[in-house]
């Protein structure tokens, strides 16, 4: 027995903001960002909301998987930016899909987020005998952004993907590394600390409060570090069976270091950030999607997933890529 993907789907907002955007309104070049980051054009929401992303990824997932929604049992989301602090995202998406019981939650593990859910829904699914989960990784980052910081706001956007799970003959999900550290220099960090009541002291308060902050070479070095950890972690924990990587996108040097300290080809990794940025919790459903659809992914490749991100937090899983070949 194991838990496989048997569906997938992504939805990006409308909105293209091009490297020329962000020339306008912060002092950036086009040349600087593909250089240093190997992005050139990003999607930013402007009239769709998140959980219309996420429910419009969900729907397309379910038909690939071709299910009745009413025996999803599980909804996760991985996020931090729910349209609605509370419910959350997973249940604003059971609300849309009109799934009349399962059992939703939001995960915020940052950008590593999607991994932590898929792992933690594989558990539920083992434990309580749930057959069919749906894991949704959907950001709306760009409004924690300060469009007046260039170091930061040429390098998100937003989106949304999802996979459906199911148990069956198949292996599937197989070796999961997960782990964690304490962000003691605070290098990547959104405060929400605020007065919220009148009796509280407001000179407690962050000036750059709601705004993402990050020290990106620190972030660059954590993340070098961990997604070569996590590679080596899976490929001793799988046999170096590892065929394919579908790696968090932040940077393409991070991705391109990783290939040569892991002795992978870049070729086999899957890169997609020129065109959507780093969209946080939603990057990897979004490229396993894209990857397969492309033919990139094709049935029986041994893949393996990496994430990393704020918390701090990082780790990935390998799959068996069960789905017949899209193209
Ligand atoms: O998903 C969460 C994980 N996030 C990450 O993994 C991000 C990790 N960090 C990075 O990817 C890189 O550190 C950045 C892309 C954020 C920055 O690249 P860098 O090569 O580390 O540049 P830097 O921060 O060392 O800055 C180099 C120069 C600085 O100018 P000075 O001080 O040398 O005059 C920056 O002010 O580049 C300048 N700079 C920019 N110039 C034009 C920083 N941002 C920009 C910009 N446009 N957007």
């Amino acid at each position: 027995m194991g838990i496989s993907i048997i569906g997938c789907g992504h939805k990006m907002p409308k909105f293209v903001a091009t490297n020329k955007h962000l020339e306008e309104i912060v002092d950036t070049s086009n040349e600087w960002i593909i250089k240093r980051t190997g992005i050139k054009q990003r999607r930013l929401i402007t009239d769709e909301t998140l959980t219309e992303l996420a429910t419009q990824s969900s729907k397309d997932a379910i038909d690939i998987a071709q299910i009745d929604k009413q025996d999803i049992g599980l909804v996760i989301a991985a996020t931090f930016t729910s349209d609605t602090s509370t419910p959350a995202l997973a249940s604003n998406v059971q609300k849309e899909l009109g799934i009349e019981r399962a059992i939703p939650m939001d995960l915020s593990a940052g950008c590593t987020g999607f991994i932590y859910a898929l792992a933690t829904a594989k558990s539920l699914m083992e434990s309580l005998d749930i057959e069919t989960a749906l894991v949704i990784g959907a950001d709306y980052i760009s409004k924690y952004l300060d469009w007046e910081d260039r170091k930061t706001c040429v390098l998100f956007g937003d989106g949304s993907g999802a996979v459906v799970l199911k148990r069956g003959e198949q292996k599937g999900i197989g070796s999961i590394y997960l782990n964690g550290k304490p962000d003691v220099e605070e290098v990547l960090v959104i405060n929400d600390k605020q007065a919220t009541h009148p009796w509280r002291d407001a000179k407690h308060d962050d000036k750059r409060i709601h705004k993402l902050a990050m020290k990106g070479a620190e972030v660059y070095e954590f993340a070098c570090g961990a997604i070569v950890e996590t590679i080596n972690k899976l490929k001793e924990m799988s046999g170096s069976q590892i065929k394919k990587i579908i790696p968090h996108q932040a940077n393409g040097r991070i991705i391109r270091y990783a290939s040569i300290k892991s002795k992978i080809p870049l070729d086999n990794f899957y890169i997609n950030i020129q065109k959507y940025a780093n969209t946080s919790a939603a990057t990897l459903p979004i490229a396993i999607d894209e990857a397969w659809k492309e033919g990139w992914l094709k049935k029986g490749d041994q893949i393996a997933l990496v994430g990393f991100g704020a918390g701090l937090t990082w780790g990935g899983m390998t799959i068996e890529w069960n789905l017949p070949n899209f193209v």
